[in-house]
């Protein structure tokens, strides 16, 4: 959508409706985080407790981070390393653009891994693969499958195929219109299974879980995988939403686009909480279970629902889709940075990016079974480039984008851009720039530090 840019008189590409920039941002945001990710940290970290201090990330931080990520990108309709550079000319600031492009990479790698096995689980419920088997069995099979080293990698490198294809065919088409058909239908298949779930006997132990917060077990850890988790699932603090808000029309309102996509992103997010955590308890998993959380319980309500083949198949599809929806969204950034900044080609771009990051996505790959046994910082690979990623480059990349809007671009360029397509009154533009200029930084510094054990 970038090809003509060199071209001096033709406009940049653009979103063609206000509907279509909620849906693509939308499908950035939904993805595995929300329905892999979101309930197997939930459960790791304690429950209701987490998923608190989560939801006053996402609004406190969240969305003030996302704004910002918009005004920078319609602000100076560039990559984000470029648009640093366009606002702050001869200053540091476009590092912080890089940071991200290296952030897209290591999240790309292991994405790419967990897409695969939701790919892997199409064909299982399409050839009927959980019927009949106990919990104990399912989870055996997962293991015995992540931990293999040909399968799970053949899945991954078909679905970072599928990825780099649609970018190199050109998102535009792709990722707008592919989301305004994906999204409504993912979110009504989780609610279907929602429902189901809930009503399992047994559930109310989960909703409990879920809804009845117990402080005591919160931990450091806990608050900053819920930073890092709130910055993960609204695709925070790498110029994903830099690279987006730059395609986004002047006629469009920034703030009500951000709250919108937050919002929709954490809808769902509870949503597949409330269809895993009552099956976790009705069938005595433990919720602490970590990544083969989804990809364990949900098949085990598959099994016991009438019709379960038939909403195996479509959850894995729709899993699958939404992961390949924010996939894209994460080339795009180091495809339209190689095309704007580093001058090649954008279709030798994606070619390289999708290699480079396939890769590292086998080396992620296996560390999970034959390199189990090789670890940094008590960390398999996958583990590695997850936590390096989403807890220490995201946030930091939030920081600095808070920073930037708050202190560098300041009040009137702020007020100038939200004032484009709707309006924040001055009330609210009071309290959006003390968030980005103070509140939000120290908290982002202060939850970075203690998690990291440096306080
Ligand atoms: N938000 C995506 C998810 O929740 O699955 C993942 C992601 C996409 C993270 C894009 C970061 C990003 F820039």
């Amino acid at each position: 959508m970038t090809d003509k840019r060199h071209h001096h008189h033709s406009r940049r590409a653009e979103f063609s409706s206000k509907f279509g920039v909620i849906m693509a941002a939308a499908g950035s945001a939904v993805g595995l985080g929300n329905i892999w990710k979101f309930p197997y940290i939930t459960g790791v970290y304690g429950g209701a407790a987490f998923l608190f201090v989560y939801l006053a990330f996402i609004a406190a931080i969240g969305v003030p981070v996302m704004l910002s990520e918009f005004i920078i990108g319609r602000g100076a309709r560039r990559n984000p390393f470029g648009a640093f550079r366009k606002l702050a000319p001869n200053s540091l600031w476009p590092f912080a653009g890089m940071m991200g492009i290296g952030a897209a990479f290591m999240i790309l790698s292991y994405y790419g891994v967990v897409a695969g096995w939701s790919l892997e689980y199409i064909v299982r419920s399409l050839t009927d693969g959980f019927s009949g088997k106990s919990a104990d069995e399912l989870a055996a099979d997962f293991t015995t499958f992540v931990e293999s080293p040909v399968e799970p990698v053949i899945y991954q490198l078909l679905f970072m195929f599928m990825t780099g294809l649609i970018v190199f065919a050109g998102v535009k088409n792709g990722i707008e219109k592919g989301s305004k058909i994906m999204m409504p239908l993912l979110i009504f298949i989780v609610i279907i299974l929602g429902i189901r779930s809930i009503t399992l006997p047994g559930a109310g132990d989960g909703l409990k879980f879920f809804f009845k917060p117990d402080f005591s077990r919160l931990t450091w850890e806990g608050v900053l995988a819920a930073l890092g988790h709130a910055f993960f699932s609204l695709s925070l603090g790498m110029g994903t939403l830099i690279t987006y808000g730059s395609y986004i029309s002047a006629d469009t309102s920034l703030p009500r686009s951000a709250v919108q996509v937050s919002g929709l992103d954490t809808l769902i997010s509870i949503l597949a909480g409330l269809v895993i955590f009552p099956a976790v308890f009705a069938y005595g998993i433990e919720p602490g279970s970590g990544p083969g959380l989804v990809f364990i319980t949900l098949p085990n309500v598959f099994v016991q629902m009438p019709g379960g083949y038939v909403f195996a198949i479509l959850f894995f599809v729709l899993l699958t889709l939404a992961a390949l929806t924010s996939a894209i969204s994460i080339l795009e950034v180091v495809v339209v940075y190689f095309h704007e900044e580093l001058k090649i080609r954008r279709k030798v771009a994606t070619v390289l990016a999708t290699v480079v990051t396939g890769l590292l996505g086998v080396i992620c790959s296996l560390s999970m079974g034959i390199n189990k046994g090789q670890t940094f910082f008590g960390l398999n690979f996958f583990d590695l480039m997850d936590w390096i990623s989403a807890y220490l480059l995201l946030p930091l990349g939030g920081l600095l984008i808070t920073l930037f809007v708050g202190w560098r671009l300041g009040r009137r360029l702020v007020h100038a851009e939200i004032s484009k397509g709707g309006h924040l009154s001055p009330a609210m533009l009071t309290v959006f720039m003390a968030l980005i200029k103070i509140i939000a930084p120290i908290a982002i510094a202060i939850v970075f530090f203690k998690g990291i054990n440096l306080l």
